[in-house]
C-alpha cells in the first residue's frame, strides 16, 4: 500500500461568505483561547470538528442553520472545565463570545442558541443531564446541536481519536498501557468511553462515519493487546 503525506485541506470550512468578518473574530478569539492547550485540544482538535460539523449540516435533510453550527462548533471547548478551571473564567469568556456575536449583528435568538451549544456539547455534560433528568426536548431535537455534537465525537475516535487519547495521556502524566484496568491509562479510556461513544451519536452521517471509525479503534486495541501480551511473537508456521 502506498501511504501519502497530508494533503491541503480538502475542503473548506466557511458556512457564509456574507459573515466573513464575524466568523474571522470568532476564528481569531478561539485561536486566543486554544493557545496553551496540548494537542488533544488544540485550534486545530476545533477545525476538524469545524469541518465535519458543516459536512455533517450541509449533508443533512433538513434545513440547517450554518451559521450557528460553524459557530457552535468554533466555540465548543473554549469553556471546558479541563483546560479552564476557575468558573469566573469561564463566564468571563462565555460572555465575550455573547459580546462578539451581538457586535457582528447576530440576533438574540440566534447567537443564544451558539452559547446553548457550546454549554451542552460535551460528552460528560451529556452524561449528566440524563442521570439526573435534565436531558430535554430541546436536547433531542436541536440539529444544529447535534451536528456540533457528532463532530466532537468523531473527532475522539477513530485514528484521530487515537492520537488525541494519546496526546492527552501524555499532558496528564497517564500510562499509554497498562495491566491494571482500574488506574487510568490511555488504553482504558477506549473501554471506558471510546468504543462505545458511537451509540450516542445523532445524526445519520455521524452514526455511519461513528461506525467505520470505531472499527478502526478496535483493530488498534486487539493489535496493542497483541503487542503488550507478546501474542504476534508466536509466528505463523
Ligand atoms: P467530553 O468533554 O465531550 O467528554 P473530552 O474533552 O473529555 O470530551 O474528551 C475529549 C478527548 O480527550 C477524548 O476523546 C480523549 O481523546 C481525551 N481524553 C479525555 N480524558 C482522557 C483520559 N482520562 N485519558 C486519555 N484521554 C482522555
Ligand atoms: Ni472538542
Amino acid at each position: 500500500m502506498i501511504l501519502t503525506p497530508p494533503s491541503q485541506t480538502p475542503e473548506p470550512y466557511t458556512s457564509s461568505e456574507q459573515d466573513y468578518e464575524l466568523i474571522n473574530d470568532a476564528e481569531t478569539l478561539v485561536a486566543s483561547y486554544m493557545a496553551d492547550n496540548d494537542t488533544s485540544h488544540d485550534m486545530h482538535h476545533i477545525n476538524r470538528v469545524r469541518r465535519m460539523a458543516l459536512r455533517i449540516a450541509r449533508e443533512h435533510p433538513a434545513n440547517i442553520d450554518l451559521l450557528v453550527v460553524e459557530l457552535g462548533a468554533l466555540f465548543h471547548d473554549v469553556v471546558d472545565h479541563k483546560y479552564v478551571m476557575h468558573d469566573s473564567d469561564r463566564t468571563e469568556r462565555l460572555a465575550a463570545l455573547r459580546g462578539l456575536m451581538r457586535n457582528h449583528g447576530m440576533s438574540i435568538d440566534r447567537s443564544e442558541l451558539v452559547a446553548k451549544i457550546v454549554e451542552n456539547t460535551g460528552y460528560s455534560i451529556e452524561k449528566k443531564l440524563r442521570n439526573t433528568n435534565n436531558w430535554s426536548q430541546w436536547h433531542d431535537s436541536c440539529l444544529e446541536y447535534h451536528c456540533v455534537q457528532d463532530a466532537d465525537r468523531l473527532d475522539a475516535i477513530g485514528a484521530m481519536g487515537i492520537f488525541r487519547v494519546s496526546a492527552y495521556a501524555a499532558m496528564a502524566g497517564e500510562p499509554l498501557y497498562s495491566y491494571n484496568s482500574k488506574s487510568i491509562s490511555a488504553i482504558q479510556h477506549f473501554h471506558d468511553k471510546l468504543l462505545y461513544l458511537k451509540e450516542t451519536l445523532k445524526t445519520p452521517l455521524g452514526r455511519e462515519v461513528a461506525e467505520k471509525r470505531t472499527r478502526i479503534m478496535a483493530d488498534f486495541v486487539a493489535a496493542a493487546k497483541e503487542e503488550y501480551e507478546l501474542t504476534d511473537f508466536i509466528c505463523a508456521n
